[in-house]
């Protein structure tokens, strides 16, 4: 029997199903594009550049399928919103321990206020509510903290925007590698600040097939084992050149030190390691 169009329950239904589809094309369309204005809804903490980046992550993924997303440092969900709107998401794990003051490489310390998961699923919900919500799984701990027999499916698509120390990435890094899909794709947020925890992570990767780039305006990404075939070529026409990059930012990062007194721990890494390399 034709579905009668128009007026009535079935013609309600009908329209609002057109709009539904209408609606999830229009995502895709705007994913593809590379729509930074995805990143509107809730508050984001990331630059257009960053969300573009992001944005090309996530299409560079998505065009296999369906993903799973993970990220760590979540705060109100600026970086989950674009996720939590594509149909090809099917969870998302959000660790964030929400401390009241975390520590930050460069700055010493911060803090975030409001932070509270209640208020990130809150906010998610008040701006999209037509949104899955059941698709985030959230936890309110160190990543280091957690059993990674939890997380299955295997995330293909980690982002670590925690805490901004070269310890904390290191560790988050870890717990991504371990718990993620093996070609998966894992990217950190602030590589002007956390240039000292990529270093040790491309040691550690020693054993494993990579490939990591450097994307406007301070997102690094590493490609691991067959994501760079997939990927690879595509990632590298938006990478920016690293070794200019590394040096501004240690550059920064040194006169900021310097400007908040940071001077004498400095003072004493140099002495360390003159001591390290006279051999005494
Ligand atoms: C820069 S904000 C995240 C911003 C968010 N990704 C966005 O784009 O809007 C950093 C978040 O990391 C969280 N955080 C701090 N220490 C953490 C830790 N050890 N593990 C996980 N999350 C942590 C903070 O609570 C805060 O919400």
């Amino acid at each position: 029997m034709p579905v009668r169009r128009g007026g009535g329950l079935n013609g309600d239904w009908h329209a609002g199903l057109e709009e539904k589809i209408r609606s999830m094309n229009d995502i895709d369309q705007r994913i593809e594009s590379l729509d930074t204005s995805l990143f509107d809804g809730v508050l984001a903490a990331s630059t257009k550049g960053d969300r573009r980046s992001l944005l090309l992550l996530q299409r560079c993924v998505r065009r296999s399928g369906e993903y799973v997303y993970l990220e760590i440092g979540s705060y109100l969900g600026g970086s989950i919103q674009q996720i939590l709107l594509d149909r090809r998401c099917r969870l998302i794990y959000s660790i964030d321990k929400r401390p009241p003051v975390q520590a930050d490489q460069m700055r010493g310390e911060g803090s975030y206020t409001n932070n509270s998961t209640q208020q990130m699923i809150d906010g998610l919900r008040n701006t999209f509510p037509e949104a899955q919500l059941e698709i985030i799984k959230t936890f309110d701990c160190d990543a280091s903290e957690l059993d990674p027999a939890q997380f299955i499916p295997k995330p293909d698509f980690c982002f670590i925007d925690g805490e901004h120390t070269n310890r904390a990435v290191v560790s988050d890094f870890s717990f991504c590698l371990g718990v993620s899909a093996p070609d998966s794709v894992i990217a950190l947020h602030d590589a002007n600040i956390i240039f000292g925890g990529l270093s040790l992570i491309k040691r550690r990767l020693r054993d494993r097939r990579w490939q990591g780039y450097l994307l406007p305006d301070n997102v690094y990404v590493f490609l691991l084992e067959r994501a760079i075939d997939r990927f690879g070529s595509e990632v590298r026409q938006f990478s920016l050149p690293q070794a200019s990059y590394f040096l501004r930012a240690k550059w920064t990062m040194f006169r900021v030190r310097l400007a908040l007194g940071k001077r004498f721990v400095l003072a004493r890494r140099i002495w360390r390691l003159t001591k390290k390399s006279i051999g005494r």
